[in-house]
């Protein structure tokens, strides 16, 4: 029963979604983004950097490859410094900006917060700011870099605000989807457009909307069926210590979906057809066919974005 009632506002949700335009529900991802230059460049200088880990081999690249346009690592969970497992998969980095919040659970409130985490989470760098922030000021490259843009405050605070400004350039624009989005109808094929209707139709849409199909709301994983979270993850619950955030993460972005396999928190599905049905099955209690899900998938395969220059 409790079941039930949690999923009819999500129902009547759905219920007008078809009527509506698309374009009320998703955005297109901007074609430029403003940045400061300078900052964004040390922010890249920093993320391409061991040295932020503690014993120097593990950048934030490791984790958030960005050449192929995945923003991701490939792997079911990350490996940190000395080899250790971390316990979640992860998300990607680009248009993470357009997040409402960082983290499965929500727990950084932006980039720059998000940004500290990683650094000194013993199982991914290890490290601590007055360490890392000392090894920058033993770099002649970084005094310079940082004298330019902080005023020579190589601190916690600067470090992680430069970080945050490479993330905000890291943006994927100009996606199919987009300029299907524009007005170009002709950017999507017949069964990519019949993808993009079960979306809607099927349900996805109530959770997957906005300008990264993801991102502005947490939800449960597991609205219909028991989804198979791994050890000890308890999502939102986390944070708040909430019972009834229990198993609710923050929707994640469907951008570039096709490249950033594997699937979900655990990362244990790996592949995105089976990462559709899963969804049909534990989100909205549905079995959807071979067909239908093939069509969602070669819909999800127009989010995938130009990858911007400053991350090649
Ligand atoms: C050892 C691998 C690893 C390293 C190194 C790493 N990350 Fe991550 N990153 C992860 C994992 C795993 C998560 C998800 C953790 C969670 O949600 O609890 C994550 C989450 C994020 C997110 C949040 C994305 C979202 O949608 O919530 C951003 C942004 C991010 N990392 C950027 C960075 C930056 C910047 C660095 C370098 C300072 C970095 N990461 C270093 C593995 C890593
Ligand atoms: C009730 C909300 C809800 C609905 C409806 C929903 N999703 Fe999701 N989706 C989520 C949540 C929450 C996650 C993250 C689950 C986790 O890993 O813990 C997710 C994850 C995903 C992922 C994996 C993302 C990643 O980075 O690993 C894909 C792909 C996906 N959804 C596609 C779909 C499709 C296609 C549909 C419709 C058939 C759909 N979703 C319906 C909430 C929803």
């Amino acid at each position: 029963m409790k079941k039930i009632v949690r999923v009819i506002p999500l129902l009547t949700g759905l219920a007008g979604v078809s009527a509506l335009c698309a374009s009320s529900l998703f955005a297109p991802l901007p074609q430029h983004v403003d940045f400061d230059k300078e900052k964004a460049m040390l922010g890249k200088k920093l993320y391409l950097d061991p040295k932020l880990s503690k014993d120097g081999t593990v950048a934030c690249i490791n984790c958030h490859v960005l050449q192929d346009g995945s923003g991701v690592d490939h792997l079911a969970t990350s490996t940190g410094i000395k080899g250790q497992k971390g316990p979640v998969n992860a998300p990607t980095v680009y248009n993470a900006v357009y997040n409402f919040v960082q983290f499965w659970d929500g727990r950084a409130k932006d980039l720059q917060d998000q940004a500290g985490g990683p650094v000194e989470n013993p199982l991914e760098m290890g490290d601590n700011f007055p360490d890392v922030s000392q090894k920058l000021k033993n770099d002649p490259q970084y005094v310079s870099a940082f004298e330019k843009v902080y005023g020579g405050k190589i601190t916690k605070e600067t470090i992680t605000d430069a970080i945050a400004e490479f993330e905000k350039a890291l943006v994927t624009p100009n996606s199919r989807f987009d300029q299907f989005l524009r007005g170009d109808k002709e950017a999507l094929s017949k069964s990519e457009k019949e993808g993009f209707e079960l979306f809607q139709s099927k349900g996805c849409v109530s959770c997957h909307n906005g300008v990264n199909l993801g991102g502005n709301l947490y939800q449960k994983a597991g609205v219909f069926e028991k989804f198979p979270q791994t050890d000890n993850f308890t999502g939102r619950y986390a944070v708040t210590g909430d019972e009834k955030d229990k198993y609710f993460v923050k929707v994640p972005t469907l951008r570039n979906i096709s490249r950033t396999a594997p699937y979900f928190h655990h990362g244990k599905t790996p592949d995105l057809r089976t990462a559709v049905v899963q969804m049909g099955y534990y989100q909205l209690g549905i079995s959807l066919s071979l067909d239908e899900a093939d069509k969602i998938v070669a819909f999800l395969k127009t989010l995938e974005g130009e990858v911007p220059e400053i991350a090649k």
